[in-house]
């Protein structure tokens, strides 16, 4: 995912705020900035649609099957769910400037080992299915147990994709979508996006941001006057989306949450992740936590600023966590995954200050250059194998004028199992270089439970 770069505690005492907009006029979501860069069907599937068109007396039969399959899919657990990732998928799930895909595939690892078991993964698209199927094809994504697709409009569940006919019944309410294309239509700045992307409860156009304003300012007066309720929201400076009032991604997911819960099922923890307009509705839900990605559009930006600022449990991811990127070429350099062997030692003493030190959890304590030094003989003796390393629960606090304190929970999985470390970094500013620091200490203690079997396992 492009950047999620830390998880977040969940604190059942942090004040909830709501932001939904109380006026029942067109709501407009709208931005300003920021260029664009821009699954398979199984045998129920067609069976169902078979059955539909053919054999009509079946229909209503079939139509209940489909739905107790349908909350079967959703509801893989007896439980609920540990934690629920509510995630975008262009510039959030998937980084499009990353050819490799290496943070996707982190994130798959990550989510498989961890996750599946006992959590549920959604992902929320403003794409079409076929343009979602599209960029299946194209990435290394894994399949969720819920797609939201069409900006909040298609509710999908499991591999099959069986379709949320309950979703479809609210949108029909109060929505003509004739109404919506005829006077959008009229407007010669807009221009109709692709067939594939006009679906049954979405109506999509480009406009450019020259012309965004003025068209955002009149439409929702016009489909006033015609009666008509809808939802208008601009994203990535230049996609334009009418919806029905109640659609989009964020009411998609109250749909979703309510479901769980009257089946007593919602999940412990909800986390939405996205960068763009039609996903700051995503962050107005009451109980989810949420990341803004640090690619995030100023139109996310801005909307957070304007409406979310003092809600903690939104955060923005602002930058690539040092750490986080620090055990990213670890990782890599173990795996003999990075080109170059010998410059990740270089690059680390760089960070590392000539006089600091490192505790190893043993409880050890070494200069941090006499260590570096002793790592060279691990350099590829994970290739081949499994080994993961990722960061959790990651926050920085200042301590001094110039001094940092970073502290978080550091993870490696191998086939032995699971080990993890708190680990504290204390870094002082480069007097001759301000905004740039180095390393000055190095702290880690075995989180409970987590020791690795012999204190040569763990290395760093
Ligand atoms: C996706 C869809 C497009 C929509 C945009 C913003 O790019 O393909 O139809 O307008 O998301 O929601
Ligand atoms: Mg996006």
């Amino acid at each position: 995912m492009a950047l999620i770069q830390r998880s977040i505690r969940p604190n059942s005492s942090d004040p909830v705020r709501c932001h939904r907009p109380a006026s029942s006029s067109p709501r407009v979501i709208y931005p300003f900035s920021s260029p664009r860069a821009n699954g398979a069907k199984d045998l129920s599937f067609f069976t169902y649609h078979l059955l539909r068109t053919e054999r009509p007396q079946l229909r209503i039969r079939c139509t209940h099957a489909m739905s107790s399959l349908a909350y079967k899919e959703m509801d893989r657990f007896s439980a609920p769910a540990r934690l629920m990732i509510v995630s975008d998928l262009d510039h959030t799930m998937v980084d499009h400037h990353d050819p490799e895909n290496t943070s996707l595939l982190r994130f798959n690892a990550m989510w498989e080992s961890i996750y599946r078991h006992n959590s549920l993964l959604v992902f929320s698209t403003g794409r079409s299915p076929t343009l979602y199927k599209q960029l299946r094809k194209e990435k290394p994504l894994l399949t969720p147990d819920i797609t939201i697709m069409s900006v909040g409009t298609e509710i999908t569940y499991g591999d099959s994709m069986v379709p949320d006919e309950g979703w479809e019944v609210v949108l029909n309410k109060a929505w003509n979508r004739n109404i919506a294309l005829e006077e959008a239509g009229k407007f010669p700045q807009l221009k109709l996006q692709p067939e594939t992307e006009q679906r049954p409860h979405k109506v999509s156009f480009y406009v450019d941001k020259g012309h965004a304003q003025e068209v955002l300012k009149s439409l929702p007066g016009i489909f006033k006057s015609r009666g008509l309720d809808v939802k208008i929201i601009y994203s990535g400076g230049i996609d334009l989306d009418i919806l029905p009032q109640g659609a989009g991604k964020g009411e998609a997911l109250s749909y979703l949450l309510k479901k769980f819960k009257e089946a007593g099922k919602l999940p412990l923890n909800t986390l939405a992740c996205g960068d763009s307009g039609n996903d700051a509705e995503l962050f107005s839900i009451s109980d989810v936590y949420g990341v803004m990605v640090s690619n995030a559009q100023e139109e996310l930006l801005q909307w957070h600023a304007e409406n979310a600022k003092g809600n903690s449990k939104i955060i923005h991811a602002t930058e690539r966590c040092a750490a986080v990127t620090l055990y990213i070429a670890y990782e890599r350099w173990r795996q003999a995954a990075a080109e170059n062997y010998e410059s990740f030692i270089q690059s680390l003493k760089t960070i590392c200050h000539p006089s600091g030190t490192i505790i190893h959890p043993s409880g050890v304590e070494q200069p941090l250059h006499e260590w570096i030094d002793t790592l060279r003989p691990y350099y590829g003796d994970k290739q081949g194998k499994k080994f993961l390393v990722w960061v959790d629960r990651a926050f920085t606090s200042k301590i001094g004028s110039d001094t940092l304190l970073v502290k978080f929970d550091k993870w490696e999985l191998t086939d032995e199992g699971r080990n993890g470390c708190v680990t504290t970094f204390v870094l002082n500013s480069k007097p001759d270089s301000p905004g740039s620091f180095s390393l000055v200490h190095i702290h880690q203690t075995w989180l409970e439970g987590f020791a690795a079997s012999t204190d040569d396992a763990w290395i760093f």
